[in-house]
């Protein structure tokens, strides 16, 4: 915005996460879009946000739903125009809310007009664009491999050369160590800025520096993350440098994806003289747990100390942003709340919203949308999903165990239409919706929660309202509190003249909270409670089940 003086605005902003496919359909064609976006600006208004983060919306031919770009300066059709885009900025500047939007430098499509030039010749100017190595189709360049387990190399047989990928073979790895390359990104960067945007979400941003080929997947010692060839690659710096320097031209705000950075490095990324402003660290959402049955499940306690960890290291130095879920993870109530209540929903809103740094607020989190409980693979589009599902087939799993297992933890669990009301497709679209909508519509929509004092998207608003308005919770640095139960989230954020303390039960069972004795000492009042009645405030705190609470101290020291 360019009225906006203060160049650390976003200290203070509270983000929303629009997954633009899925949040408002406004001409019925079944795919949400940004004049649907326009439409639903006085909802969040409403809500009380004022920094948006917006997935791509640029022209891709959607393999990975928008993340593979093929023209990086416009926007596809099924979304709208650019017209559309200004108009959206416009309306939202008028109402105080800053938008940022996703930048994918990592790769882009392989119909981005430089891929398909690329693979015309060797001396093609835009060959160069791209990562190439010599070789035949049975001799695979190294042994590196993705997330998913696919090998990130892919054969073209006219050029009798490989080219890189990480992601999926339809996204072909860029170049960085072209310098040309580097200066389309960098003009690329600065037309969206100039067109009025508040700032971008680097996407895998940590991955544009590969090292060298010949270096094995194999022999990365044990204690290291076998990925860290590709990821945080030395020198990848350079480049992170090139980018600030335009950034530091503007207003903005700036939050990378920080894959594979650790918590005590967040000080160096992030912060007044990081890379970027804030990052999103990925390590509370590392699912390595399994329940009996072997299904993949997030754990509480783990999940309590990751972000404890987080917070406790970003509490000088640095910025962080802090989230619970977002378009690659299922729902946070399912992975940490009971996927249905909503006091477990507003138990982790009460978290998310009382930690220290810039939150961001997944759509739909608000209303307490549950995860998608997929009844076949033919509902599942992430291509991430479909490659686990073929390769647990192929081992020999029965399609039925393949799909529980896929079915319960994948990307698309949370990417289901936004909840408006109770008619048909829950008010996202009156054609045909691209993605089935979550059956819980009937009950967990926008319109009844609005209605409804103590609803879930209510709560959410109280708290986002009381956010902007106290010190503490604003601008307080974070103190973690031991507790005697492990279920229990416990935290001060102390600012000079006001102290909050957050107590959350983040289980189904009735605890106690020991309040240590420095606490005691002071006067206490609360200023928010997911449950009605009196709360008494002694030696021993009784959580109900999903208790969340927000105490007060204007004394505390
Ligand atoms: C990031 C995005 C994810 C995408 C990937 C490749 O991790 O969040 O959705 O698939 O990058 O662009
Ligand atoms: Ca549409």
């Amino acid at each position: 915005m360019t009225s906006q003086k203060d160049k650390f605005w976003w200290k203070k902003a509270i983000g929303y996460q629009i997954y633009p496919i899925s949040f408002f359909d406004s001409n019925d064609d079944g795919i949400g879009d940004i004049r649907g976006i326009i439409q639903k600006i006085d909802y969040i208004k409403y809500l009380g946000v004022d920094l948006i983060w917006l997935n791509p919306v640029y022209r891709s031919p959607k393999i990975d739903n928008g993340y593979d770009i093929s023209n990086f300066q416009e926007i596809d059709p099924d979304f709208g125009t650019l017209e559309d885009l200004k108009e959206l900025i416009e309306l939202l500047h008028q109402n105080g809310i800053h938008l940022i939007m996703d930048l994918v430098i990592n790769h882009t499509s392989d119909q981005h007009p430089w891929f398909i030039q690329a693979l015309q010749s060797k001396d093609n100017k835009y060959h160069d664009y791209y990562h190439w190595v010599d070789g035949d189709a049975n001799h695979l360049p190294n042994d590196w491999e993705n997330w998913s387990g696919d090998f990130e190399w892919t054969f073209v047989p006219h050029l009798k050369q490989w080219y890189f990928h990480i992601f999926n073979s339809k996204m072909p790895d860029l170049n960085w160590e072209n310098p040309k390359l580097r200066d389309e990104i960098i003009s690329m960067i600065k037309w969206w800025l100039e067109f009025g945007i508040d700032g971008f979400r680097l996407d895998a941003i940590s991955h544009i520096k590969k090292m060298p080929f010949d270096n094995l997947m194999a022999d990365v010692p044990s204690d290291k993350d076998k990925w860290s060839v590709h990821t945080n690659v030395n020198g990848f710096k350079d480049f992170l440098e090139l980018i600030k320097n335009v950034f530091s031209q503007y207003p903005i705000f700036t939050v990378g994806e920080a894959s594979g950075v650790s918590s005590s490095l967040a000080q160096i990324w992030t912060g007044e003289q990081g890379y970027f402003n804030s990052i999103f660290e990925l390590e509370h959402n590392i699912h390595d747990e399994t329940d009996l049955n072997g299904r993949p499940i997030g754990n509480r306690f783990q999940f309590k100390n990751i972000i404890d960890r987080w917070q406790t290291d970003t509490r000088s130095f640095g910025w962080m942003s802090p989230y619970l879920s977002n378009h690659d993870n299922p729902r946070a109530l399912q992975t940490w709340g009971d996927n249905k209540s909503s006091k477990s929903a507003k138990a982790l809103a009460t978290i998310l919203l009382s930690l220290q740094g810039t939150p961001f607020v997944y759509f739909g989190d608000e209303i307490g949308i549950p995860s998608f409980n997929f009844q076949s693979i033919e509902e599942i589009n992430d291509p991430e999903a479909h490659i686990k599902y073929d390769s647990l087939i192929t081992k020999g799993e029965n399609p039925q165990d393949a799909l529980s297992e896929i079915g319960v933890w994948n990307r698309d669990q949370g990417r289901s239409p936004m909840q408006w009301n109770s008619d048909k497709n829950a008010g996202f679209t009156k054609g045909t919706p691209y993605f089935k909508v979550n059956p819980s519509y009937k009950k967990v929509n926008v319109e009844q929660q609005i209605k409804q004092n103590d609803s879930t998207l209510n709560y959410y608003k109280k708290l986002i309202a009381l956010r902007k308005k106290n010190s503490a919770l604003n601008d307080g640095e974070y103190y973690g509190i031991e507790s005697n139960d492990q279920n229990i989230f416990a935290f001060i954020r102390k600012a000079k003249d006001k102290t909050t303390l957050t107590l959350v039960n983040l289980s189904e069972n009735q605890n106690k909270f020991v309040l240590p004795e420095k606490i005691l000492n002071f006067n206490w009042h609360p200023l928010i409670n997911n449950f009605i009645g009196n709360l008494k405030i002694e030696k021993k705190i009784s959580l109900n089940p999903w208790n969340a609470i927000i105490l007060e101290s204007d004394d505390y020291e």
